[in-house]
């Protein structure tokens, strides 16, 4: 079934590409003709998106900038991005787009805001404070939210959210990227890095994907130089077993209903919940974990009154018993009620109007993860270990990393998914150190890095800050992260 509405998808977006190329190639001409004089000027790059009067923002000295992206001129469709310029020098710094997963998270309300921005949503959405362990320090951040429908981003033709999918999502990033490019000339031509989370684990590979086929066209080319990858969801079999083998090595579940699935379920099958003993072993499974916060196993659960159900119901685990899909992820924290500061924080009239969403007269409504979004999805990649396989023959820098508190996607389901790639190892096993103590282990291999970050959860930065920017800088470097305890 879900073949079925896949390849209907990919269809559409045969005939959506052609005539967006149109469109892209014509602004390409823009561009090019908008920079004849030379070297560009930083004050070029759309000043009319400049972020000044943020409420609550903490003093900085770096610009950013903030608003939306037409991806589609026909249906109407735009993208809301937030991009931070480096804290010093971004004009020698890398560009980074960021992601968030679920499908249906925003990147602006987790990335942005409650893990790697430079300013995180305080207490009560009243404001913000500075987060001294931002990644613009290191680069230049872009976040996107994105497929329309997430966070501020929208479409005017309602039957563009019945088609939202892997690819329709990659396409529309595609455009995006070129877009910005014409709105922010001065990085055309720079290093490009795409890094994400979670269901980003998905994303993040199809659109550097993309980017690489692409890139066979010199007038599109994109300086794209490697992927960054937090607890990513990769390959749906080896997920599941990681899911299953963690919930039991770390005491989740007992021996007998580990027994239960390992006998009855064939992760590999189409059709693993028509096998009734495994679906009630997993539903159990399942069960446990609404007790806990699978996302980070040893922290308390948000017990706020507000933060129990609802439309956007984030802490939720889903599940879809129609279909090989994962249930899928929708959350990820630090603070278990950030999610809802984050949420009083963009549902203000002032703030909307700051970030260039609002006239200051018309709210939107934002919601951190959309539900419907999350149930309609219509196209899910079983694996991306094949785009690794493309991208690591290309030359790519690929960084895998897992933290290993996580139960949604866990370091084994890693594991698993990087082992079934069957790539030579170059660097064994052996810890990585941060302030002279273990931060987590790593191991090298042609073409792949992975590491993992003990003590941290799913969305690994809000938990490990000043570990996540060490090991991000080591990234961009392409050094391996410290292994000794200096
Ligand atoms: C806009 O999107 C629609 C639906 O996805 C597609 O049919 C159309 O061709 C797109 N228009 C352009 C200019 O790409
Ligand atoms: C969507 O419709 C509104 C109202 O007509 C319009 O102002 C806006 O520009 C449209 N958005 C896009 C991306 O075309
Ligand atoms: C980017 O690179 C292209 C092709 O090498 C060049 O024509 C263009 O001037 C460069 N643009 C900027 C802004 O440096
Ligand atoms: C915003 O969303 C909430 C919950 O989905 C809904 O009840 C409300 O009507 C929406 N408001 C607007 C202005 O769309
Ligand atoms: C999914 O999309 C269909 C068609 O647009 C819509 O009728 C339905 O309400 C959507 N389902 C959910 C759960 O949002
Ligand atoms: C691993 O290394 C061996 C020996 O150098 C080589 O023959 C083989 O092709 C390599 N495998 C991969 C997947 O690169
Ligand atoms: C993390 O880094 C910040 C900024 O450099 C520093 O102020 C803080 O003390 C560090 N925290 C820890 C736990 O090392």
């Amino acid at each position: 079934m879900i073949n079925f509405v896949s390849k209907v998808a990919v269809f559409a977006f045969a005939l959506t590409y052609s005539l967006q190329f149109v469109e892209l190639v014509s602004g390409f001409r823009h561009w090019k003709w908008s920079s004849t004089s030379g070297k560009v000027n930083p004050l070029e790059n759309d000043i009319s998106a400049l972020v000044t009067n943020l409420p609550g923002q903490p003093k900085v000295d770096f610009r950013h900038y903030a608003g939306y992206v037409t991806v589609n001129r026909t249906n109407g469709r735009a993208l809301f991005y937030w991009f931070y310029e480096a804290a010093s020098r971004p004009d020698e710094k890398p560009l980074v787009l960021w992601l968030n997963g679920g499908p249906g998270c925003s990147s602006v309300g987790y990335g942005a805001t409650q893990e790697i921005g430079p300013f995180i949503v305080d207490t009560n959405g009243h404001g913000l404070k500075f987060n001294p362990s931002s990644w613009n320090k290191e680069a230049n951040m872009l976040f996107l939210e994105s497929p329309v429908g997430v966070g501020f981003s929208y479409s005017n033709t309602s039957t563009d959210y019945a088609k939202l999918g892997d690819d329709f999502t990659a396409n529309d990033a595609y455009s995006f990227l070129h877009e910005w490019f014409i709105k922010f000339p001065s990085y055309r031509n720079r290093s490009f890095y795409i890094a994400g989370e979670s269901y980003a684990g998905k994303y993040v590979p199809e659109l550097a994907e993309l980017v690489h086929d692409r890139n066979k066209d010199p007038s599109l080319h994109i300086d794209l130089k490697g992927i960054l990858l937090g607890n990513p969801e990769t390959s749906d079999a080896d997920d599941w077993r990681g899911i299953v083998d963690y919930a039991w090595s770390h005491a989740v579940v007992s021996d007998e209903t580990h027994k239960i699935i390992k006998e009855n379920c064939d992760f590999n099958s189409n059709n693993i919940w028509d096998n009734e003993d495994c679906n009630k072993a997993v539903s159990e499974l399942f069960d446990q974990y609404k007790e806990i916060d699978i996302y980070s196993l040893y922290t308390s659960v948000c017990i706020a009154e507000s933060a129990s159900s609802g439309d956007d119901d984030s802490y939720q685990v889903m599940m879809k018993r129609s279909s090989t899909m994962m249930p899928r992820i929708m959350g990820g924290y630090y603070d278990p009620c950030l999610d809802e500061y984050a949420k009083a924080f963009y549902n203000r009239l002032d703030v909307q109007k700051a970030l260039h969403v609002s006239d200051g007269v018309h709210l939107r409504n934002w919601t951190i993860c959309n539900l419907k979004i999350f149930n309609n999805w219509t196209d899910s990649k079983p694996s991306v270990l094949p785009i690794y396989k493309k991208l690591i023959a290309a030359g790519l820098r690929i960084w895998v990393y897992s933290g290993d508190t996580d139960g949604r996607v866990p370091v084994l389901s890693t594991r698993y998914s990087l082992s079934s790639l069957g790539l030579n190892i170059t660097k064994a096993w052996r810890p990585w150190y941060h302030q002279k103590q273990v931060s987590g282990w790593f191991q090298e291999y042609e073409g792949l890095t992975f590491a993992t970050f003990r003590g941290a959860g799913h969305a690994v930065p809000c938990f490990k800050p000043n570990n996540s920017l060490a090991f991000f800088t080591s990234f961009l470097n392409g050094e391996s992260p410290p292994s000794t305890r200096s």
